[in-house]
């Protein structure tokens, strides 16, 4: 017999055997729409969504049964083979996907979308240089590893393959100087995700739109963490009125099934080379019916239910910034929020954990809030008082 909690020795038997990069606290076993329940039975609120994964949240009906379907017809169809479901997901992508963004080549994850991106866009221009911004994150892989802001995730890795430049996010003359005739692209997240939520200024967009377009340069729209609903519209780039020659999606597109896509242009499209990428799993059926479930969801009405209860918490997080100086901003779009402290936010995530609602930080002093695109309005006020208490919690701590 073990004293341990059930969740306690899940844990210790996953440490014993997981490359010991993560540091599990919960163990969880199961989820029912915004809420996860552990090994032990506690339930929690989960703001986190797996980092704007579970855009359906946990156990969606319609994703249950979608997925099942699927997997009780065909799992395996590799791109060089046509399937119903991708057709229809590509289809609905398109419906949804704003132009000139009309082709998609489907992979597995943001950070495989990212390179395919680089690859499509070394392709189309003939060159290799890259913009990036600092506070960016764009993936973990080798070929994406030198467009990420953060050294400790670089430096280990030195020499890379190349270097990218780097431009203040939202600094227009920057941009400016550091774009010249040998850029292949810019890579720009509309809203930054893991650098803290910072959310870019329509004018922004657009300058880097017209820089890039005068050099002959590519946009690239990482909407990696900020796509497929989060932000009320289908890319969050939508909202500035700009036309990105390519976007790379993943994480919320088919609600936790691994995927990912790169959504380009068909001149773009039409750069690569016979044989010039390709993928074993990209575009499988079960990742293709998860997407679909997702792309009906959105067109059904998830758009604008995201604006409205996105409104909703902003405006109630908004009145605790008021009343409380520690909060020092709060930003974000849609569900996508970020409310940064004058201090780190640690003490704050364990306290709203020990108030059963899981959370995460953007960097040390913000918690970010990217919970199912389905959180219900009374959900949201629970999240929000839960951060209230969490405050009071830690306060003088
Ligand atoms: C903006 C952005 N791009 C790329 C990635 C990498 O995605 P993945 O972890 O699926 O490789 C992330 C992950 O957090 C991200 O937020």
């Amino acid at each position: 017999m073990t004293d341990l909690s059930h969740s306690q020795d899940l844990i210790e038997r996953d440490a014993a055997h997981h490359s010991g990069l993560f540091k599990p606290r919960q163990a969880f076993v199961r989820g029912e729409g915004c809420e996860l329940i552990d090994a032990d039975g506690r339930r929690y609120l989960d703001l986190m969504a797996g980092i704007a994964v579970a855009s359906l949240g946990h156990a969606h009906p319609a994703l249950v049964e979608a997925i099942t379907e699927q997997a009780s017809r065909l799992i395996v169809a590799p791109q060089n083979q046509a399937n119903d479901t991708r057709t229809e997901f590509l289809e609905a992508l398109f419906r949804l996907a704003p132009t000139p963004l009309n082709r998609a080549f489907l992979c597995n994850s943001g950070t495989e979308a990212n390179e395919g991106a680089i690859k499509w866009a070394r392709a189309a221009t003939g060159r290799h240089g890259f913009v990036a911004t600092k506070r960016g994150f764009s993936g973990r892989t080798l070929g994406v590893l030198p467009l990420n802001w953060t050294k400790k995730y670089r430096d280990p890795f030195e020499p890379l393959g190349y270097q990218a430049s780097f431009v203040s996010y939202g600094d227009i003359e920057a941009l400016e100087e550091a774009v010249d005739d040998t850029t292949a692209a810019v890579f720009l997240e509309p809203v930054q995700g893991e650098g803290g939520i910072h959310p870019a200024d329509a004018a922004y967009l657009q300058a880097a739109r017209d820089i890039t377009r005068r050099h002959g340069a590519l946009l690239i729209m990482d909407e990696v963490q900020s796509g497929a609903g989060r932000t009320g519209t289908f890319l969050a780039h939508e909202q500035a009125g700009v036309e990105a020659d390519i976007a790379t999606m993943a994480k919320g597109l088919a609600s936790g099934v691994p995927i990912g896509a790169i959504l380009m242009s068909d001149e773009v499209a039409a750069a690569m080379p016979a044989g010039g990428h390709g993928t074993t799993f990209g575009g499988n059926p079960l990742a293709a019916a998860a997407g679909l479930t997702v792309l009906k969801q959105l067109e059904g009405g998830l758009l604008e239910h995201v604006r409205e209860v996105g409104g909703h918490l902003r405006r109630r997080l908004d009145e605790l910034a008021e009343g409380d100086k520690r909060i020092r901003e709060v930003r974000g779009v849609g569900l996508m929020i970020g409310i940064e402290f004058k201090e780190k936010v640690a003490p704050i995530l364990a306290a709203l954990e020990a108030r059963g609602v899981v959370a995460i930080n953007a960097g040390a002093t913000v918690v970010r809030m990217v919970p199912p695109l389905i959180i219900t309005q009374a959900e949201a006020d629970r999240a929000v008082d839960a951060l209230a208490g969490a405050m009071e919690d830690t306060r003088g701590g």
